[in-house]
């Protein structure tokens, strides 16, 4: 007999969405493979009594054949089994329902009465109304709540006027992205002490625009377990999928755990990984109003964040502050020019800083080179001085997350009186206007060196750097940013000479 995994895989494959064929973006359709579903099923605790699983955005069921697999062979088996999917897709419909059918079928073998639900149509609107259900006949949700979810939900962006923002606005979340809508829904809908693992994109650990995400989830939820693959594209291997996963155990309503595993894995067959267990505060901290998901996978980071929280100032004591590129460029379409001229100023893009410095203009890539200067475009500009510019989005891959550089009025940059910074890149200012150069040149030894960059690999999951993160961080005194721009890592592209300057003023700081 085909077991329910094995099933659900085959049927996956004839999809238009199975492992190997294309992304179907619109409904965010990425079927999650057999072996990621095991890992998924593996990572509930405890399985027995009268077990009621939900599957927001089924697909073809992996997820809950992969439960039902799991539980079904543990010793202590549940008493019953209740299975509740949710499916948008109707090309997923029927095979979805052989699935449940073989997981049906592999309860009767087992002998655990199993039953399923399958619903039709959009989650987000089911799930919405059977909340507002239960709270107008005030249903505890002991008494209808979900013991389990399993869930992979889609990723998408999500318009402000949409009809799946307004859904979840009612339930009490503003989300601009459909997977945390999921995963606040299904947080919502399970009973007290239920537990969900899903598997989502890292993007949600921090930044502004998942803030009242973190905030609403984690007020209902204890996080139990992070699981993190090291490798982007072995996951769902064949999809064309750029974000960076993990998984995510959570448990509803329970007092934090005193501790929550922390574990990685390259997400290959082979399995290899660390894993480590750290104090709930470690990753959560309750201190912290930005509510920021901490990935310390190894020791390394522990050290990392000492040294980096240990130090003095914040920005705010170095009379810093630190903002997004103000150019937006498809807004100010109008105003941009190829390049400059008597009417424009120059316009700052990331392509124009590379090895170190600042290179203006750069005719070879297709961007735009100068901002035209007329009143409309004023707010634009800052102006022209001494800044440290840090670009917002970098590869996991590449060898530094954060990457500084300073600019200054020089060479074909000078003569302005002002500057765009266009919005991929961030900009240390002084009252929003340029730094001393000395401490700029300290700030960016200090920004480049491997300890904030391990820093900020922890909490950073997705590729961007955002000006919040940066805000937070802690920074050097100015008298220690002066000696790091005297050091021999001032200018310098040297990885080496940049951690030894760092490492000394470290070193004396905690002295
Ligand atoms: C990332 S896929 C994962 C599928 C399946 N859970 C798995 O792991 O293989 C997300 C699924 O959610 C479904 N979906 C998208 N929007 C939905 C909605 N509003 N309501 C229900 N399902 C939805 C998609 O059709 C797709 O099957």
């Amino acid at each position: 007999m085909e077991s329910p995994l094995a099933l659900a895989a085959r049927l996956a494959e004839g999809t238009c969405a199975g492992p190997g064929n294309a992304y179907r973006s619109g409904l965010g359709q990425f079927m999650t493979p057999p072996r990621v579903a095991s890992l998924l099923a593996d990572m509930f605790a405890s399985v027995g009594g009268d077990v009621r699983l939900l599957d927001l955005g089924a697909g073809v069921g992996s997820l809950t054949a992969a439960f039902v697999e799991k539980v079904l062979a543990c010793e202590c088996k549940p008493r019953s089994l209740q299975l509740t999917a949710w499916e948008v897709e109707e090309a997923f419909i029927e095979p979805l329902e052989r699935v449940l059918e073989e997981c049906v079928e592999a309860g009767r073998a087992a002998g655990v009465p199993t039953s399923y639900v399958l619903n039709r149509g959009d989650a987000l609107r089911g799930a919405v109304e059977l909340l507002e259900e239960d709270e107008l006949f005030a249903i505890p949700r002991g008494l209808r709540g979900f013991t389990h979810a399993i869930m992979n939900p889609p990723y998408r962006k999500i318009n402000a006027d949409s009809e799946a923002r307004l859904l979840l606005r009612r339930s009490g979340l503003e989300t601009s992205n459909l997977y945390p809508g999921f995963l606040w829904l299904a947080a919502r809908l399970l009973e007290p002490n239920g537990q969900v693992v899903a598997i989502t994109p890292r993007s949600f650990c921090n930044g502004p625009y998942f803030l009242p995400f973190r905030e609403q989830f984690f007020g209902l939820m204890s996080v139990e377990r992070l699981h993190v693959f090291d490798q982007r594209n072995a996951l769902f291997a064949g999809d064309d999928v750029l974000q960076e996963n993990l998984i995510m155990v959570a448990r509803r309503g329970a007092k934090p755990p005193a501790s929550v595993v922390l574990s990685s894995s390259d997400g290959l067959p082979s399995g290899n990984g660390r894993v480590r267990s750290v104090p709930y505060s470690r990753v959560l901290d309750p201190a912290d109003s930005d509510k920021v998901v901490h990935l310390a996978l190894d020791a390394s980071y522990d050290d990392a964040r000492a040294a980096v929280m240990g130090l003095p100032a914040h920005l705010s004591d170095l009379d810093f502050g630190v903002s997004t590129g103000r150019v937006v460029d498809f807004r100010a379409r109008d105003f941009l020019r190829k390049a400059p001229s008597d009417d424009t100023v120059p316009l700052i893009y990331p392509m124009h800083f590379n090895g170190g410095c600042v290179h203006w203009p750069c005719f070879d890539a297709r961007k735009p080179n100068a901002l035209l200067a007329v009143p409309e475009t004023e707010e634009l500009m800052v102006p022209n001085g001494v800044y440290v510019l840090v670009k917002r989005f970098t590869a996991k891959e590449e060898r530094r997350r954060v990457v500084a550089t300073v600019f200054r009025p020089e060479g074909n940059l000078a003569g302005f009186a002002s500057v765009g910074f266009e919005n991929h890149l961030n900009y240390f200012h002084h009252r929003g206007g340029g730094l001393d150069d000395r401490l700029a040149e300290g700030l960016a030894v200090f920004l480049n060196s491997t300890v904030v960059d391990a820093f900020f690999r922890q909490f950073s999951g997705h590729t961007q750097v955002n000006a919040t993160d940066l805000r937070n961080l802690r920074y050097p005194t100015k008298g220690q940013l002066c000696k790091l721009a005297e050091s021999k890592a001032a200018g310098s592209l040297d990885q080496a000479a940049i951690d030894s300057a760092v490492g000394t003023m470290l070193q004396k700081s905690r002295h």
